[in-house]
Formats: structure tokens, sequence, C-alpha cells
């Protein structure tokens, strides 16, 4: 747009460094207390560790959700497509305050859970993800970074919503979640209900939630060899999110059946 000038000027044309642009268009961080990383062992005897992403892991796990995000069964497309841009949005710094979790077994990613501060008191859940099936995987991550919001941030509501009916299954129904009024509240995932927690709701019910779908608590003492193990991410040869009839034992397998 142009106008005319309402003044003599020196200079009529002013140039900036991009450097001097990007202070505005990336918003100026919080202070977010660091997820300490945790260990939970899964209800098959599988532990899992939970820690943040690495930036540098960025760029490998853009590619396995490219692949998920191809794959029209449960969600998984809409889901790895909105992830992939939230991963993205993290890594080119144009998500406001996020966090990124990763659940890791031996090494192999298994589980994603990520949000963002809208501001101090509320959280804003945006998405979870079982990248391995059957073990309660993503009912875990999300009780992860429900912990994270409400214990170590100090955080008084957490908003989600769900594309999936396992998503609302698991943690719309599974924690009794209520709902904010619609549409006079919209989550920023496609202008859906925001059903929320608040501190006090945590408190009294919804910290219990893990010991009832995984049988234990997250365990924040984890041992090296654990920390260790975990180190370094590797993501699945395939895409094991499908459902598997026969067996859990064989996940690899199988899936490669159905592909074929
Ligand atoms: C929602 C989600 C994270 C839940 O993950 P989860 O808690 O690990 O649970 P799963 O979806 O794998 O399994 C749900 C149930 O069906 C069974 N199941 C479903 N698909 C299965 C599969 N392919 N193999 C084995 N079991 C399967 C599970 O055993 C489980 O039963 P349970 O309730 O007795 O534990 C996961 O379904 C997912 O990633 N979905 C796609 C993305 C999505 O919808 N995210 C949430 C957005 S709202």
């Amino acid at each position: 747009m142009r106008l005319p000038t309402p003044e003599k000027v020196s200079e009529q044309k002013i140039t900036f460094d991009v450097e001097e642009i990007e202070p505005i268009l990336q918003a100026p961080a919080m202070d977010l207390k660091p997820w300490p990383g945790a260990m939970v062992t899964l209800k098959d005897g599988r532990v899992m560790y939970i820690r943040e992403a690495k930036l540098e892991e960025a760029p490998m796990m853009l590619e396995y959700m490219k692949k998920v995000m191809e794959v029209d069964h449960d969600f998984y497309d809409i889901v790895g497509a909105r992830v992939y841009a939230e991963i993205l949005g993290w890594y080119r710094k144009r998500l406001k305050d996020p966090y990124t979790l990763v659940g890791l077994i031996d090494g192999l990613w298994a589980g994603f859970a990520n949000g963002r501060l809208l501001n101090e008191d509320i959280n804003i859940s945006l998405h979870t993800m079982a990248l391995i099936r059957g073990g309660r995987i993503g009912a875990v991550m999300y009780y992860a970074k429900a912990y994270y919001g409400f214990e170590i941030l100090g955080n008084k509501e957490w908003w989600a919503t769900y594309e999936s009916y396992n998503g609302w299954m698991r943690w719309g129904i599974g924690m009794a979640q209520p709902s904010y009024p619609w549409p006079e509240y919209q989550h920023e995932l496609g202008g859906a209900r925001v059903y929320y927690v608040t501190k006090k709701y945590w408190d009294k019910v919804v910290k219990d939630y893990i010991r009832q779908m995984a049988g234990t608590e997250l365990v924040f003492d984890v041992p090296d060899e654990v920390i260790k193990a975990n180190e370094v991410m590797r993501v699945p040869d395939e895409v094991l999110v499908y459902r598997i009839i026969h067996s859990r034992a064989e996940p690899v397998r199988l899936a490669l059946l159905i592909f074929a």
C-alpha cells in the first residue's frame, strides 16, 4: 500500500535487515521451565522415556510425519498434516511458546505430544500421537504433557479438542473433560469445541489418570542407562499404526503384510 508522505523526508527508501524483521515475526518467548524427562513402564512391560524433542531432530520427524499424513485411517492423515505444520512451526520459530515431547522405546520414536502456551495460565494442547499402537502410548503421552502444564509450568487451565474418535475416547471421555459453550469458544484447531481441565479438576481427579491407564506413575528419577538408550532418536522404518488383527507382537511384519 502507498500513501503520499505528509512531510518532506531525507530518504525516500528505508531498507531493513531481515534480522530486524525477525523479532517482530518471532514472538518473544516466555521463560518456560523445561520438561525434566520421565520414564514410564507400559502395561506390556516396555519402558518408554519421554523427553523433549531436540531441534536438530525436527527434520527427521518431519520426514516421518510426511509418511504418516498419507495414512487414511483413524484420522492419522489430518493429525499427521497438522503435526507436520506444528513441528515445522517450532523448527522455524513460527509458533508461540511451543513444547514438543517425544516418547522413545530404546531410542525408537513411539509417541508424540505437543502444545503451546497461550499465556501463563492457559495451556493449549495441540496433538498427541501413538506411532506404535496397543501400548496406551498415546494415553501416557497426553498425560505427560498435561502433567507438564499443571505440575511444572503452573498453568491453571488446559484447552484441548479432538479430531479423532480415539482421541475423544481417550481424553474427552477418558478424563471426563467438560467443554465450553460452542461456537462462543473455539479451539484454534479448526474452530472445534474447547474441552478443558482446570487445575482444581486436575488435582482432584485427572492426576490419577495414568495410574488407571498404565497402572503406574511417571518416574522422574530416570537411570542413566535409560537416558543413554534414548539419547539418539530413530524413527520407525515403516508406518505402524494400522489395526493389528492377529498379534500385537510383530507390528513390523504385520504392517508390511497390510501394505503388500
Ligand atoms: C489417539 C491416540 C493417540 C491414542 O493412542 P493410544 O492411547 O496409544 O491408543 P490406540 O489408539 O493405539 O489404541 C486404542 C485402543 O484400541 C486398540 N487398538 C487400536 N488400534 C490398534 C492397533 N493397530 N494395534 C493394537 N491395538 C489397537 C488398543 O489396544 C487400545 O485398546 P485399550 O483401550 O484397551 O488400550 C492414537 O489413536 C493416535 O495416535 N491416533 C491418531 C492421531 C490422533 O487421533 N490423535 C489425537 C487427536 S484428537
